[in-house]
């Protein structure tokens, strides 16, 4: 488990936004960066350019490779074979959601986000002149679940629903049968369900991600990459596939050639080396995490009054703070006071007021420390 583990000071050291945006007396647990060093064959692929000084351009096939290697894994991770003809390389998932709105919906027409939501989800709605059609996800007391009357009748004022499957910041996983019911409200309404599954292979014991072009291949399209579960992502490489060929037909047609740009050389290999070589350590680092989670879970369970439901997938864990009264709001507080940096829950849309998501995908010690300087800034008010 030591190889993981990276020291303050290379952390620090590091030139990524993580640990550079705060001064150094605030510890960081906002952007989903993990804090651990990466998989010894992703670490070599990326090694070889800098050994070779081989920065060049690549060659039209070296997407290939990056399609076979992500059709493999999702065949062997998650029981989909996805076809390596319907895929398209992109440079980010984000690019990807941009790319489908353009390509599947017109300005002025609905798109249907869960909320809370991943903030560019509604931000590249609002940036692309869609209208955000937000059908917020119920809180049971046990978990978040769609609201399905209300997808129903969201779904009759828009074209498009972008999917978070696992969903970030909540965890949740989807069962089936909510997949099927989604699926089918999709079918009546003629909906394009562009699916963002970046998040899959972060999943706990107990719960198993469905990839949703399992079940509707015709109306649906998914986003993904390696770079959350592999921690990549500075390297930028991802891929779009289409669950049907028409559907790939029309993005093709909506979006001017070169366009989207295309993965760097380093992010394709680096993820081909994750996909095809790390899955032992992606379990090493599942069962970390599984421990972090279970470190968060006890930390709530001794502050009473905080809202939490213990995600079933993701390093995040999101939480509701409001009956605390925090000012000015929970995000604020908890970086003047506690001197840790949160995500703010308002960039979440309307149901993420009062909330805060922490990323837990760091060290035992570091997130200790973090949860103290928590408790110690809720004491001190
Ligand atoms: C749901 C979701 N989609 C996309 C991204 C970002 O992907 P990319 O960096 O490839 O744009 C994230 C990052 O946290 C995410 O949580």
């Amino acid at each position: 488990m030591r190889d993981f583990l990276l020291t303050l000071d290379e952390l620090r050291a590091r030139g990524g936004g993580k640990w550079r945006r705060h001064p150094a007396d605030v510890l960081p647990a906002f952007v989903a960066d993990m804090d651990f060093k990466v998989a010894p064959a992703v670490q070599a692929a990326l090694q070889r350019f800098v050994d070779r000084q081989d920065y060049g351009y690549g060659s039209m096939d070296d997407v290939d490779v990056l399609y076979d290697a992500f059709a493999g894994w999702m065949s062997r991770r998650h029981g989909w074979r996805p076809d390596p003809k319907q895929t398209i390389a992109l440079a980010d998932v984000v690019q990807g959601i941009v790319a489908t709105l353009v390509a599947f919906s017109a300005a002025g027409e609905g798109v249907i986000v869960q909320t809370p939501a991943y903030p560019p989800f509604l931000r590249t709605v609002a940036g692309s002149g869609r209208r955000l059609v937000e059908n917020p996800l119920l809180d049971t007391g046990e978990h978040f679940e769609i609201d399905l009357d209300g997808l129903e009748h969201a779904a009759g004022e828009a074209r498009l629903l972008l999917f978070c499957s696992p969903h970030n910041p909540t965890g949740r996983v989807f069962t089936r049968e909510e997949l099927e019911q989604v699926a089918g409200i999709a079918r009546r309404s003629d909906l394009v369900i562009v699916s963002d599954e970046i998040h899959a292979d972060l999943v706990f014991p107990g719960a198993k991600h469905i990839p949703m072009e399992t079940i509707a291949p015709e109306r649906t399209v998914t986003l993904t990459s390696a770079t959350k579960s592999f921690n990549i992502p500075g390297a930028r490489a991802a891929v779009v596939h289409f669950g049907d060929a028409h559907l790939k037909e029309r993005f093709v047609a909506a979006l001017p050639d070169f366009l989207l740009g295309r993965p760097s050389r380093f992010g394709s290999d680096a993820t081909v080396a994750a996909w095809t070589q790390s899955e032992v350590w992606l379990h090493e680092l599942m069962a970390y995490l599984e421990a972090n989670r279970h470190t968060v879970s006890r930390w709530v369970e001794s502050r009473t009054g905080v809202g939490y439901h213990q995600p079933e997938a993701t390093y995040l864990a999101w939480f509701d703070f409001r009956s605390f009264g925090l000012e000015p709001d929970p995000y604020t507080f908890f970086l003047e006071t506690g001197h840790v940096a949160l995500s703010n829950g308002a960039d979440f849309g309307g149901p993420g007021a009062g909330h805060v998501r922490l990323n837990f995908g760091t060290s035992a010690e570091i997130l200790e420390e973090i949860l103290s300087r928590m408790s110690r800034a809720i004491d001190r008010d």
